[in-house]
């Protein structure tokens, strides 16, 4: 019998919401909390730092999303791996964090229940304070809820609220993380044909072939106007993993290589080869205006097939 329970949000780290034998709130490293969801369809692990996943796997599987060995685990700082969610602009800028601060700030627990089918669906939330507002340096009121899915699939969809009198503009991105046996021998479909700027070639636009992406050289590819889900193909484990997604009309493809990956500090000199960023979001020419009053939720959804 599934067990069924809706817990409202009351603020910390509070027992209550959890659920008995499925999802608690555990301390993970360097003291930051986390639900530890377990279920008979999939494990995953949910910093409320960031409303960070940093883990999920189907019941037998192997973990699907990467995580780096020298993340940080750190108030302020992101999580290195999983999948960062990125608001309210995606890459650098000035003085203000890369990535924007929605994945460096800590999030609170709306609700967490248990659906009939057996997926938990965990519902987190973060709110514009006077150090967003600073931060951002425009002074715009906003709720980002980031509902979560753990299941045979992992779901994820980030609800952006202008709670403002004035439209804003802003950037978002499901910045996700793939494990993968080797980059240099996986391949990943979707993009054929696609614009995009390649950040490793001083933000050239292009158009990409109509053949799959192979990695053989640092990639870091923002490709625009595309809503097609994605497949990464991973011959040596024999996987695919699928990235489907909704209202998102850009999609990120990253692998920093060599050189890049020992000047990042969070970052093993030689984990590149196990990872591939597929990131969906809005950005660039895909950035987003959200009306006063107005919301927009991004959608993706995460799933494994046998590769034949
Ligand atoms: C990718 C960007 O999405 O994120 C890359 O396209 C960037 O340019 C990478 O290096 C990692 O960013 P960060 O801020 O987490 O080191």
């Amino acid at each position: 019998m599934p067990f069924q329970s809706v817990l409202r949000y009351k603020g910390g780290m509070d027992a209550s919401l959890e659920i008995p034998g499925i999802a608690r709130l555990a301390t993970g490293p360097g003291g930051l909390p986390r639900y530890e969801i377990t279920t008979p369809l999939a494990q995953a692990h949910v910093y409320l730092h960031g409303a960070h996943v940093s883990h999920f796997a189907p019941t037998g599987q192997r973990p699907v999303l990467f995580m780096s060995a020298q993340s940080w685990f750190q108030g302020g700082r992101p999580i290195r791996g999983g999948v960062p969610v990125i608001f309210p602009w995606f890459g650098p800028r000035q003085e203000s964090p890369a990535h924007g601060f929605a994945r460096t700030r800590a999030w609170t627990v709306e609700s967490l229940r248990q659906e009939p089918d057996g997926n938990v669906v965990l519902v987190l939330r973060l709110e514009s304070d006077a150090e967003t507002r600073a931060l951002w340096g425009e002074p715009h009121d906003w709720v980002l809820r980031h509902r979560i899915t753990v299941g045979t699939a992992l779901g994820m969809e980030l609800e952006i609220e202008n709670r403002g009198a004035a439209p804003f503009r802003c950037e978002e991105a499901l910045h996700t993380y793939f494990s993968v046996s080797e980059v240099g021998a996986i391949q990943v479909r979707g993009l054929e044909n696609a614009e995009y700027y390649d950040k490793a070639d001083g933000m050239r636009r292009k158009c990409q072939d109509s053949g799959p992406i192979r990695f053989t050289a640092e990639t870091d590819r923002t490709y625009v106007n595309t809503a097609a889900a994605c497949a990464i193909d991973d011959p040596g484990w024999r996987r695919r993993i699928l990235v489907e997604k909704a209202d998102s009309d850009s999609t990120v493809v990253w692998n920093p290589w060599i050189a890049k990956a020992q000047i990042m500090p969070d970052f093993g000199d030689d984990e590149w080869p196990g990872m591939v960023c597929v990131e969906t979001g809005n950005v660039a020419d895909n950035t987003l205006e959200i009306a006063p009053g107005g919301k927009h939720t991004t959608r993706t959804r995460v799933r494994c097939e046998a590769l034949q």
